[in-house]
């Protein structure tokens, strides 16, 4: 079962605003959930899959290691999922909160329809006896459409969290709370601050499929607002910003760039050479995501990570705010 919060309208709408906030400022950048549309999400699979990307590998490690303690601590009843993609390492909560007895519902939540679409038609097919429900939506307008239930398990994997900027981190955290009970859980992946070695290859991969992904924004635009990016003539770039500790990937114009959106009545010049920021993807430490967590209304109640310290799970609970 799928049920549909974005249509077709509505993202052009988004997207337009989002363009012409973003193109028309003195530093161009776009916000990143642009990226997914069916190429968007396959592209991203693929990086799942690239030798330098560690994330992914990694938290499904610590997730197999912890998914019984997840079951047995939580007791979940209704597992939901923002962000969830193919929802492929969070099987592996399935299977465990499904031998633990208590789970009955799973909602999976994303911005792309079309991955939502093929994730839950796979878990659909191999959890019979679960109510699988997708949302088609927007983390950070529909979370009120996530599932009623009482012990809700909300797990936001992948690090993605950390592509939100901070202040968005804020928002998203506190309107999370808002929609839980006390008592209810988060369970969250974060990316952990390491050696840049590491982890900037991870966001530029030798094959290219990053630059490729990073590219897609463009082709987006152009596809939903009939923008005429000419999408080769950008490169990818992904720089470790020491002092936020966070990637940031930007585009660079290889030359003198001039893009007409129509839909939108605009103009935009590149200068040769000119970046344009397209995403973020920030890395944590323990004490700082606990005093975010908490100014959100969360307790930190455990903390998993994988023997090197590359990336961490962690379990937080509702509680009063303040
Ligand atoms: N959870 C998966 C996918 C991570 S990639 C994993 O760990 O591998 C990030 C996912 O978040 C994509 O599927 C993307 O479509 C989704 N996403 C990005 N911004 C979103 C938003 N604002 N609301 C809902 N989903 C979003
Ligand atoms: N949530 C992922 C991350 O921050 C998203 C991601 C991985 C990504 N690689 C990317 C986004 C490259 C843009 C470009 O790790």
């Amino acid at each position: 079962m799928l049920d549909v919060h974005l249509d077709d309208q509505d993202i052009a709408r988004h997207l337009r605003a989002d363009v012409a906030t973003g193109l028309t400022a003195p530093a161009k950048w776009l916000p990143p959930k642009w990226f997914y549309d069916a190429r968007g999400s396959e592209l991203f699979e693929e990086i799942t899959r690239l030798p330098e990307y560690y994330p992914t590998r990694t938290e499904r490690a610590i997730l197999a290691g912890r998914a019984a303690d997840v079951a047995a601590l939580t007791d979940a009843k209704t597992l939901v999922e923002l962000g969830s993609g193919s929802s492929e390492k969070t099987r592996l909560l399935l299977d465990a909160l499904l031998r633990h007895g208590t789970l009955g519902a799973f909602a999976p939540l994303d911005v792309s329809e079309a991955a939502l679409r093929e994730a839950v038609a796979g878990l659909t097919a191999d959890y019979p006896d679960l109510d699988v429900r997708g949302v088609v939506g927007d983390m950070t307008r529909h979370l009120q459409h996530i599932p009623d239930g009482d012990n809700r398990v909300v797990a936001f994997l992948g690090g993605t969290i950390g592509n939100l900027v901070p202040a968005e981190r804020a928002t998203f955290l506190r309107d999370l709370r808002a929609v839980l009970g006390e008592g209810e859980w988060l369970l969250l992946g974060t990316d952990l601050v390491k050696d840049p070695a590491i982890v900037v290859p991870a966001y530029d991969d030798a094959a290219g499929v990053t630059a490729d992904f990073n590219r897609n924004v463009l082709r987006v635009i152009n596809s939903r607002l009939g923008a005429d990016f000419d999408v080769d003539a950008y490169d990818h770039v992904a720089l470790w910003d020491a002092r936020n500790e966070w990637i940031e990937m930007r585009l660079r114009a290889r030359t003198a760039q001039r893009v007409t959106i129509p839909e939108l009545g605009l103009t935009v010049d590149y200068a040769e050479g000119e970046e344009m920021r397209t995403e973020i993807s920030a890395k944590f430490r323990r004490d700082g995501l606990a005093a975010e967590l908490a100014a959100a209304g969360f307790a930190l109640r455990e903390w998993w990570t994988d023997p090197q310290g590359w990336f961490a799970v962690s379990l937080a609970q509702a509680v009063t705010a303040g």
